[in-house]
């Protein structure tokens, strides 16, 4: 999840006046004013459901470690959220601090990989494998095919999923631009993606296109960071004009894509979360 400054993202006051102009104009989040059942299931039975669950605290104890890890990894430098820092050499809990989803949001797609039982679960950037780990946990009988890039990151993820005991999870290691049409040729179907990695417009649109190959009606799609930067904003307004979209929600920091035949008209919420 990068927010440092590039010539690819918005400088961060650029970013909190957006995030103020979501803030103030998004539905509020109960469900008020939603006429679509769908959405309105979805934000009072998955958006909102407070209970807690076991598999939280596993991925947080995870998280907790690599936080206070200080080994140094030598990084390969792929997408736009690459750029927090120049050097190719970081810190574990750097990384941890810097690109992981926090747990608001991966514990909001831990729900929906589990309440729509999603069986098979692309994640594009594995990272440290926080999310990863919630995706997996959130449906044991299912898949994950995460992808990651950096090697060394790749395998700090691996050990993470030994950790946690997790023997439903297929990284993919290598450029996603190379890596990702292979595995689709050998998948039937996406129920559930999460593209978090090389934010930029023109490779977000790629992978976009690259998933709808294997989508259904009822996949979910989740992009990160689609305020992030011009280009991110592009792409994610591409996405929701696609003729395949019929429902998105965005929720400023994720944006979620469905789509569902019986939603005839296409509608575009902007819910705060
Ligand atoms: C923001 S992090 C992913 C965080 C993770 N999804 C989470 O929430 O814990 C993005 C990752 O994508 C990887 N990445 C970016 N562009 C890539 C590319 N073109 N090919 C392979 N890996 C890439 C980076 O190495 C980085 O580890």
């Amino acid at each position: 999840m990068p927010f440092i400054s590039s010539s690819n993202s918005y400088h961060p006051i650029h970013v909190g006046f957006r995030f103020f102009k979501y803030y103030i104009t998004a539905l509020n989040g109960k469900g008020h004013g939603v006429h679509s059942p769908f959405v309105f299931e979805f934000i009072t039975k998955v958006m909102n459901d407070n209970r807690h669950f076991y598999a939280y605290n596993s991925v947080e104890q995870v998280r907790q470690s690599v936080l206070k890890n200080n080994k140094v990894l030598s990084i390969t430098d792929f997408g736009a959220g690459s750029t927090v820092t120049k050097s190719n050499k970081r810190k574990v809990s750097d990384i941890a601090r810097s690109a992981l989803k926090p747990k608001k949001f991966s514990q909001l797609m831990f729900r929906i990989v589990n309440y729509y039982s999603a069986n098979t679960i692309v994640e594009l950037g594995t990272s440290l494998g926080i999310t990863t780990g919630y995706l997996a946990l959130g449906n044991l009988l299912g898949t994950v095919y995460t992808f990651e890039g950096a090697s060394e990151v790749a395998a700090i993820a691996k050990d993470n999923f030994s950790q946690l005991a997790l023997n439903n999870i297929d990284v993919i290691e290598g450029n996603f631009d190379e890596t990702l049409q292979p595995q689709l040729n050998k998948i039937n179907k996406i129920d559930f993606a999460f593209v978090d990695g090389n934010h930029r417009k023109e490779p977000t649109i790629r992978y976009f296109e690259q998933l709808l190959q294997k989508s259904t009606e009822s996949s979910v799609f989740i992009f990160d960071d689609i305020h992030w930067s011009k280009g991110m904003e592009e792409a994610w307004e591409y996405i929701k004009q696609h003729s395949s979209v019929t429902l998105t929600i965005d929720l400023f920091f994720i944006g979620i894509v469905f789509f569902r035949k019986e939603q005839k008209v296409p509608q575009h919420f902007v819910i705060r979360f």
